[in-house]
């Protein structure tokens, strides 16, 4: 079975100065040669990555719907990391704005990473997709029936990133992560976490809000845990994909100045 060389790739986190997008920014600059990261900062945090910027790791603040500036950096990546979303909130008071970046956007960046041939397209989907469980322990042929229209949106993005492998045999894989807190997670807004909140309320002494009768039950993943799961070298997530032939030429091409291609000419035995 082949085995992504990580050394060797290029990888981008589209949403990576968000919550997860970050650690998951953080984890990949151990072992990618190159990490790109795109996030308009709606509600990522320049601070979340700038202490991982140098020249291997760079820093785009593109809106994910602006296929004129996503494109040529396309043509430079291996694999795509997609976690760029509008949340569940934000999606009960604009649902179209929610439906435009969680769904559209991601079918448009599948075209475009096809037609630039990205070796390997990661959709981080939610277990918002499934809505209310219907039995626990839940597995993953649970029926998916969201009940918000971000839950909604992310089924969108699962079945176009799940389409593109049925329809065109392009490498995608979606994962479906629960719940995450840990390090940069939000604490206010549209983006608020519940732990967050609750921590932030008990150091100030301030009794806990809880929303319901108390009897609802979640799974909580640290983020580190998630963003491995996406991440480490032995994820079923590397197996079977490597950089085309194609886009290591087009790489260098793009990376490597026509004055080392012409010295390259000049030194070549021509057989
Ligand atoms: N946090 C969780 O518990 C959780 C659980 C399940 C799934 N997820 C999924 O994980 C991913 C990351 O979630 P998160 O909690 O880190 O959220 P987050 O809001 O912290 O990260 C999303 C990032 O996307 C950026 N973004 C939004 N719209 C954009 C656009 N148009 N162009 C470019 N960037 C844009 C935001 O600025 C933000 O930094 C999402 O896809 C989400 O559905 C998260």
């Amino acid at each position: 079975m082949e085995v992504f060389d990580m050394n060797n790739s290029t990888v981008m986190v589209t949403g990576g100065a968000g919550f997860i997008g970050s650690e998951l920014s953080h984890q990949l600059c151990q072992c990618a040669e190159r990490v790109i990261i795109v996030d308009n900062l709606v509600n990522g945090k320049r601070e979340n990555i700038q202490q991982l910027l140098n020249d291997r790791v760079t820093f785009y603040p593109y809106d994910i719907r602006d296929l004129d500036k996503m494109i040529p950096l396309l043509n430079e990546v291996d694999v795509v990391f997609h976690l760029a979303c509008l949340g569940v909130r934000h999606s009960i008071h604009s649902p179209l704005e929610n439906h435009d970046v969680n769904a559209t956007a991601t079918l448009n960046l599948l075209k475009a990473s096809r037609e630039a041939r990205v070796g390997r397209f990661v959709y981080v989907s939610s277990s918002e997709v499934y809505g209310t469980a219907q039995w626990v322990p839940m597995t993953e042929n649970h029926p998916t029936l969201p009940m918000t229209v971000y839950g909604g949106s992310k089924l969108a993005g699962e079945s176009y990133t799940r389409a593109f492998y049925r329809t065109y045999n392009y490498p995608t894989v979606v994962v479906r992560p629960f719940n995450s807190f840990g390090p940069r997670c939000h604490h206010e807004g549209d983006s608020g976490e519940v732990i967050p909140k609750f921590l932030l309320r008990a150091m100030a002494g301030q009794s806990l809000i809880i929303h319901g009768d108390g009897s609802q039950t979640r799974d909580f993943t640290y983020v580190s845990d998630t963003a491995r799961g996406f991440s480490a070298p032995d994820s079923p997530i590397w197996r079977q994909v490597k950089p085309s032939m194609w886009a290591r030429v087009r790489r260098s091409l793009s990376t490597n100045s026509p004055a080392w291609w012409m010295s390259c000419l000049r030194t070549a035995t021509w057989r």
